[in-house]
């Protein structure tokens, strides 16, 4: 036994372990087999099928846990639906009421969640006492408010109804909460699938419910696999799918609910880069570093698990993490004093064994500390690639463990497309003590969470989520809530058929009687012929046939070209070409411009209504109104271009959190049919008011009314690429830019099977897309020009950024 000024000489720890004896006790009086949780009480699952929870950190059985068929999952759905109703009409003070008495419990048994979840998963207890448990109650709190204010804030919103929940096993109380508290304010009611290794706190969850008295039916926990979790995604009954895990399976949930009416969030994976320039505290950053890849074993999916470092000083900081990881302790969860506990099952051990193997026989180099790793139990020690090629599997691929690559860049710029070389962008640390460098950086990088000087910090009060194949939609903050109500301008529901399209605009309903039908036929040069409109330019269709635009007396009114594959290819080119400087342009010049396409419509109104009569039959006074519409719609879009303004987020460090609300990118724009002028311009100008490019498919029975508009744009300075036009065959079209990767986000308003369509293709780069499920909306009415347009055609960064002096 050493003496106390031994102790102090050599700093040698001795385990500090964390009783279990709450949390067995608990387990025990479960008799330590658990049913799901429906309808507020423990039901078996029917057939009966069990299967183990164990403790990672010991092998040791924790519970029987019933695996949900999908007749359980009807039980629970049915439950939730049950409930739904009278959630809502309790109203916001009273949920208000029912989330504050929720965080209050969870903080009364604080102590007994953590020690649970430590052993469920193997984090260490000092994580899932300090920061996952908080958490919880922190976004208990806040949603709290949020219910409380919803009918202020989100006037005229409604529910949108049963929620279908499933989480992974990383943070299970965690990501429990940030499903729950913002679905349940809003007027929700839920049915949650934790992931199959770690039910157990979700279940003390589902008691805390009944403690609580929250009403039987509103948050109900359905256990089981990943079998569970396609039938909860398959059951009509569900109104929403809220998902967080794998890319895979994320990728799978897009195509299985395509079409289906469901409203979908996702959050998935990550490769999140960690950029160090020359002038950052270096010091800060190796700390930074142990919470950016250590922190839960290195299982976050918002892990920085790339370090970019200035050439300059990379050997310098190499050296000094080397050091550091000398001193990390890995053991079990229990004990208070180790940095990293253990990897949550041998199937996820073995993902992170097979992925540094592959690292070194593609020629990276290890590194490990020179302390052996507990071999009893699954654990893994932190490890350190260097000499990593950036196209290298372990540099592209989640590894979701203790492992951390580390790659060089020069400058600035090379920073930036290292960091965005990757399908994901779930987030991203910048450190540097130049805070103008920083902030030109961040919006730079393709990320929905940036932090400056900082890492793997999180509040209920700032948004959570991805880009690109790291998913869509955020959670927390007021963003997050967006994706729990309805609004008036969404579709929703199950798809009709391509019958539904109510033919309730003036040219449908003016033309109805006489239907004209586009037939294809070989070119012929005729002056009347608008070429395809791409990077500014008129451009020859490659398939080299047009088809014929009849007038609303079937006479001919003209040839469009057919567009396809490569049509769509060049437009997208030209789109992601000029897309970073439209972004980059000032709001206030986006603006102008719009401005300015407003006054030249109205300069030439009466053209654009006597075309809007010849083709559609519309009686004179119609088209002039259709025109004035439109004009007034370019106007609506140039206010919001510098209006449609973030937030600075209170969250309850020393830092702001500002959410900036960027462009999404390159984006597809399937306009409706009619009106064809309105509906063109209602479509796409939202869209590119806020610094997105856009490749419009106009409608096909009168395209003539959109390429009209091509010297309208060429006239208001709207550079080239901004907005680019392919006609021809709209669903076929519209297929072709679902299943490009280099579209970034899609909008369509056409049938139901091609919406459908448009959702299952659009799963391969997990674009987002919005569309209309076979249902009409009214061009001329005021939802025409709701926010909604402005939010689908955004996402929402959030930078962190510390300060103190
Ligand atoms: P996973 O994506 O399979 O599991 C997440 C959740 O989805 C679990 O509740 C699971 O039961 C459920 N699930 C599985 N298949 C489903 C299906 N077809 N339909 C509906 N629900 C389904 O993730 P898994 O297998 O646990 O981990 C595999 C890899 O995924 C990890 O190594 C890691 O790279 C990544 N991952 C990423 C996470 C993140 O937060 N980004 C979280 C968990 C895993």
């Amino acid at each position: 036994m050493p003496s106390i000024p031994e102790l102090f000489e050599d700093m040698s720890w001795g385990p500090a372990p964390e009783a279990p004896g709450r949390a067995n006790a608990w387990l025990d009086s479960h008799a330590r087999k658990f049913g799901h949780f429906i309808g507020g009480r423990f039901r078996a699952p029917a057939p009966e099928e069990w299967f183990d929870s164990t403790n990672p950190a010991s092998g040791e059985r924790l519970a029987s846990i019933a695996q949900g068929s999908a007749a359980d999952v009807d039980a629970a759905v049915r439950a939730a639906r049950g409930a739904q109703p009278a959630w809502f009409a309790l109203g916001g003070h009273a949920r208000a009421r029912h989330l504050y008495s929720l965080a209050r419990h969870v903080q009364k048994q604080s102590r007994l969640f953590a020690v649970l979840e430590s052993l469920d998963n193997g984090k260490p207890i000092r994580e899932s006492r300090d920061i996952d448990i908080p958490l919880v109650a922190r976004h208990f709190y806040h949603h709290a408010g949020w219910a409380q204010l919803m009918e202020h804030e989100f006037p005229g919103a409604v529910p949108v109804g049963v929620v279908g929940q499933i989480i992974p096993w990383n943070f299970p109380l965690l990501m429990l909460a940030w499903k729950i508290a913002p679905a349940l304010a809003m007027g929700n009611t839920v049915v949650l699938k934790p992931a199959e290794f770690t039910s157990l706190t979700a279940l003390l969850f589902g008691e805390i419910c009944r403690e609580a008295g929250l009403p039987d039916g509103v948050v109900n926990i359905l256990t089981g696999d990943g079998r569970t979790g396609a039938a909860l995604v398959a059951h009509a009954g569900v109104d929403k799918i809220a998902f967080t895990g794998s890319t895979e399976v994320g990728r799978a949930i897009r195509v299985a609910t395509a079409g289906s009416g469901k409203k979908l969030s996702l959050e998935l994976g990550g490769k999140s880069p960690f950029v160090v320039f020359d002038d950052a505290d270096l010091d800060s950053v190796v700390e930074g570093v142990v919470d950016a890849i250590w922190f839960n074993q290195g299982q976050v999916c918002c892990a920085g698990s790339r370090i970019l470092a200035q050439e300059s000083i990379a050997e310098k900081l190499v050296t000094r993490l080397k050091a550091r990881m000398e001193t990390l302790r890995v053991g079990d969860s229990l004990d208070k004093a180790v940095d990293i506990g253990a990897i949550v099952a041998p199937v996820q051990l073995e993902r992170i064994e097979s992925l540094v193997a592959k690292g070194r026989e593609e020629g990276a180099t290890l590194w490990q500390p020179s302390w052996s790793c507990p071999t009893d139990g699954l654990f893994y020690p932190p490890s350190l690639f260097t000499d990593v090629h950036p196209a290298a599997t372990i540099a592209q691929v989640e590894i979701f463990g203790p492992v951390v690559v580390l790659m060089t860049f020069r400058t600035p710029d090379e920073a930036v497309e290292l960091a965005n070389n990757t399908r994901y962008g779930l987030a991203a640390s910048i450190w540097s003590e130049n805070i103008n460098l920083a902030l030109d950086i961040a919006p730079r990088v393709k990320a929905g969470t940036v932090w400056i000087n900082c890492t793997n910090v999180f509040d209920a009060a700032s948004g959570f989520g991805g880009y690109r194949e790291s998913g869509f939609g955020r959670e927390g903050g007021k963003e997050g809530l967006w994706e729990y109500v309805k609004t008036g301008g969404r579709a929703d529901g199950p798809t009709g058929s391509d019958d539904d399209i109510a033919p309730d605009t003036t040219a449908e309903r003016l033309t109805a009687r006489r239907p004209v039908s586009p037939s294809a036929r070989p070119v012929v040069e005729v002056d009347r012929t608008p070429k395809l409109y791409i990077g500014g330019k008129q451009a020859r269709p490659d398939s080299g046939y047009s088809m014929t635009i009849l007038d609303a007396r079937g006479g001919e009114a003209g040839l469009v070209g057919i567009g396809n594959r490569k049509d769509i290819r060049n437009a997208v080119e030209a789109a992601q070409k000029s897309q970073p400087g439209w972004a980059q342009a000032t709001a206030h010049l986006r603006a102008q411009v719009l401005y300015y396409l407003g006054e030249n419509l109205s300069a030439r109104a009466g053209e654009f209504a006597e075309r809007i009569r010849s083709l559609a039959g519309a009686p004179p006074e119609m088209a002039a109104a259709e025109v004035e519409a439109a004009v007034s719609r370019v106007f609506t879009w140039a206010a919001w271009a510098d209006k449609w303004e973030g937030a600075v987020h209170l969250t309850p460090f020393r830092n702001v959190t500002l959410a900036m609300k960027e462009p999404i990118g390159a984006m597809a724009v399937v306009c409706p049919e009619t009106p064809a002028l309105l509906g063109f311009l209602g479509a796409v100008l939202p869209a590119v008011a806020v610094g997105n490019t856009v490749i419009a498919i106009p409608s096909e029975r009168w395209p003539l009314l959109a390429t009209d508009c091509y010297q309208l744009f060429d006239t208001s300075d709207v550079p080239g690429g901004v907005i680019n036009i392919v006609t021809g065959k709209r669903d076929e079209l519209a297929g072709v830019l679902a299943a490009h990767d280099d579209v970034d986000g899609m909008w369509y308003w056409g049938s139901g099977d091609g919406s459908a369509a448009v959702e299952k293709l659009s799963a391969g780069n997990m674009k987002r897309s919005w569309v209309n499920y076979g249902k009409d909306r009214d061009w001329h009415a005021a939802a025409a020009e709701s926010e909604e347009f402005l939010r689908e055609a955004t996402q929402v960064k959030n930078i962190w950024i510390p300060y103190g002096a």
